[in-house]
């Protein structure tokens, strides 16, 4: 892969892809400017060198069409707010009016084009847009880690038709993940969770033989659950991949010995702390339980790395975060080298104020995850 210190920026108009995909408040704000924040390093080099800075992005899946309601404008005052530079923007992405205004820009001028997945050649990965693309700049350089895992035009083709390089965030994230999966400090342990244990099966399999334990939590847990036998009442599962889970049990894996349940998954929904063998066939499972948390604990303690991905219930309902935030406390605690990804994983995180104790949080939510499934991302080969 390619890096800054291989190609010439200076004075050059550089197209800079980011992953501006980012989470906004039902009143139209960006609710976290973190994948903002950490293209500044980039961009802050960019404009040491003179150039003038073309930031390609894109935002939900208007499929190609112009939705309206995905439209980068509303979050342009966060990025220059964020950045500490006034970022113009355009209201498309190829053609005379981004050409127009780049024309305009004198170096370290930054301005911020519309959503790349406004045109259906962006994933298709069409090479005329790819093209029409790499004609408004001199260089491409690729920070959005986030969609590498995206064989787009903005994330892939356009490489094909302009030097190119990674951007510095693209360069710690690979630099990172890497290190975690090739040359770790044993022991490792990985802590995955979430809904659905079909988007963790590849991952599993790819860390078991790498790692030490995999802690298990979420209702993916469920799906080993019944795997193993065990009643888990009305719970979230894919039952239909109980088989294949079969085949991941080891002693390396871990899954709760006690769980919380409720009979609806909702705030005030009282709940239970119960052991496996107790779960009622009208229970849900919503969260790890406290002997869950203490044998978790004790491989956590024993950890040199820690690599995190989902969170071990629901824990966007307050009543059922105890088993994440205890798993956040004992992460953050812990003197292991920690990395953590995935938008749910992130947010628990920073609800209890411990992001500043991760040693590095990835940008990418399925990007990380394709990563540490040892794919490869046609982001990152784009830019060999
Ligand atoms: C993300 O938010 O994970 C990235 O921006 C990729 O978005 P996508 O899943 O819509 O491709």
């Amino acid at each position: 892969m390619k890096t800054l210190s291989d190609i010439n920026v200076d004075n050059k108009i550089v197209l800079l892809r980011v992953d501006y995909n980012v989470p906004m408040t039902d009143d139209g704000a960006v609710a976290d400017c973190s994948r903002i924040i950490e293209t500044k390093p980039t961009i802050q080099y960019l404009r040491d060198h003179g150039a003038k800075v073309v930031l390609l992005a894109h935002f939900g899946r208007p499929q190609g069409q112009v939705h309206e309601t995905d439209r980068l404008r509303p979050i342009i005052s966060a990025v220059s707010a964020t950045l500490g530079v006034t970022v113009s923007y355009v209201d498309d992405c190829i053609g005379p009016k981004p050409k127009a205004a780049i024309s305009q820009l004198q170096p370290g001028d930054v301005v911020l084009l519309e959503n790349v997945r406004f045109y259906p050649g962006e994933e298709s990965n069409d090479p005329a847009f790819a093209k029409q693309l790499a004609e408004l700049g001199e260089v491409y350089v690729n920070d959005a880690f986030g969609a590498a895992h995206r064989a787009h035009a903005s994330t892939a083709g356009i490489a094909q038709y302009l030097p190119h390089a990674a951007g510095l965030l693209m360069q710690r994230e690979v630099t990172e993940l890497t290190t975690v999966l090739q040359h770790p400090i044993h022991p490792v342990v990985a802590i995955i969770g979430g809904a659905k244990i079909s988007t963790k099966i590849d991952l599993i399999t790819n860390l078991l033989p790498k790692v030490d334990y995999v802690l298990l939590g979420g209702a993916l847990a469920n799906t080993v659950l019944l795997a193993q036998n065990h009643q888990i009442g009305k719970s979230l599962v894919e039952a239909e991949l109980a088989a294949t889970v079969k085949d991941l049990l080891s002693n390396k894996l871990k899954v709760p010995v006690d769980v919380v349940v409720a009979k609806a998954v909702a705030e005030k929904s009282p709940k239970r702390v119960v052991s496996l063998g107790a779960v009622a066939a009208d229970d849900y499972i919503v969260d790890i339980g406290p002997d869950t948390v203490r044998v978790y604990e004790d491989c956590i303690r024993q950890a040199k790395t820690i690599i995190w991905n989902g969170p071990m219930g629901v824990f966007e309902l307050e009543a059922f975060a105890m088993g994440t935030y205890h798993i956040a406390k004992l992460v953050a605690d812990s003197e292991a080298y920690s990395i953590l990804g995935g938008g749910e994983t992130v947010s628990a995180v920073k609800k209890v104020g411990l992001e500043q104790s991760i040693n590095f949080i990835s940008t990418g939510g399925g990007a990380m995850l394709e990563f540490l499934e040892g794919k490869i991302l046609p982001g990152i080969v784009a830019l060999d």
